[in-house]
């Protein structure tokens, strides 16, 4: 099955779309990106995931090569070009191709990517069981709000986590949850959602924003403030959530079961919430409904 990208204004096959060596992405991991979750054709919350991208670009200093409109023309076009229902469309951004020097280069163009691949979402096995995590010591830089291409930290520590047979490394920092390698944190206890608040030391997700969302419309007890590491380990359940994976239950913290070691009932209740917003999503065609 042929996957259509677009690169610097022209679609093609994956496999021929090429990268100058100098481009500031590779020596530099100079730019920024998203993933935008894609059901039925429809992108959910595309607007507030350009919103986002535009605060990355401009707290990188990178002027946006398109405007809004422009994008989500983009964007429908690579779901339309692609064969799947269900896609994540990957847009990154970075300042171009330049001679190898730390300052930003003046009057270059940006080079701008764009890819779908197909959505694989959580198997039901992690639903029904919940996934493992470990927690890990969050050594990322201090502008983790930036959705940036410079991953290493970040990979870093979802390979600790693989490594030990989990889904997800949570990240403390001084002693407070900040959120996970690509994805942010709940904890529910005694029926109380909690969840860190969006500053610099995490990445303000679209999919945090929308089960938001959800609890506050369904009146479910929610608390956004900071989460000390005792209130994850005491936690009744811990949720994980992205773009790709939705919101996943989290059963195992350091090889200690989370609550009752299975799914919590929060967690079940926030589950069907989502999947119902989902189904609006691709039913009415609204990217936010
Ligand atoms: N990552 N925190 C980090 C560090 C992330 O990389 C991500 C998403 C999130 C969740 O954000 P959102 O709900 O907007 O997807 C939080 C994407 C999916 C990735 O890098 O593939």
């Amino acid at each position: 099955m042929t996957q259509t990208v677009y690169l610097n204004g022209e679609y093609m096959p994956l496999d021929e779309a090429r990268v100058p060596v100098l481009d500031r992405g590779f020596i530099f991991g100079d730019g920024v990106y998203e993933v935008i979750p894609v059901y039925g054709r429809v992108a959910l919350r595309l607007q507030e995931h350009l919103l986002r991208m535009q605060r990355s670009l401009d707290a990188i200093r990178l002027a946006n090569p398109m405007d809004l409109t422009a994008w989500t023309k983009l964007v429908g076009e690579i779901i339309a070009r692609n064969p799947w229902d269900d896609q994540a469309v990957y847009v990154q951004v970075t300042r171009g191709v330049a001679p190898r020097d730390h300052t930003f280069p003046a009057g270059v163009r940006p080079t701008v990517f764009v890819m779908a691949n197909p959505m694989t979402k959580p198997t039901a096995e992690q639903r029904e069981k919940g996934v493992g995590v470990i927690t890990a010591e969050d050594f990322r830089w201090q502008r983790c709000d930036i959705k940036s291409v410079s991953l290493l930290a970040n990979c870093m520590l979802r390979q600790l986590a693989a490594e030990a047979g989990c889904a997800e490394a949570v990240l403390l920092r001084d002693g407070l949850v900040t959120e996970a390698s690509a994805s942010n944190v709940f904890v529910v206890k005694d029926g109380v959602i909690v969840t860190p608040p969006k500053d610099h030391r995490i990445l303000p997700g679209i999919t945090l924003d929308l089960v938001i969302d959800l609890a506050r419309e369904a009146k479910l007890p929610l608390e956004v403030r900071t989460l000390p590491e005792a209130e994850l380990r005491a936690a009744d359940e811990i949720w994980v959530s992205s773009s790709t994976r939705e919101v996943l239950p989290v059963t195992k913290l350091d090889g200690v079961p989370v609550g009752e070691g299975k799914p919590g009932p929060m967690y079940a209740r926030m589950y069907r919430l989502y999947q119902d917003y989902k189904a609006r999503i691709a039913r009415t065609g609204l990217t936010h409904a």
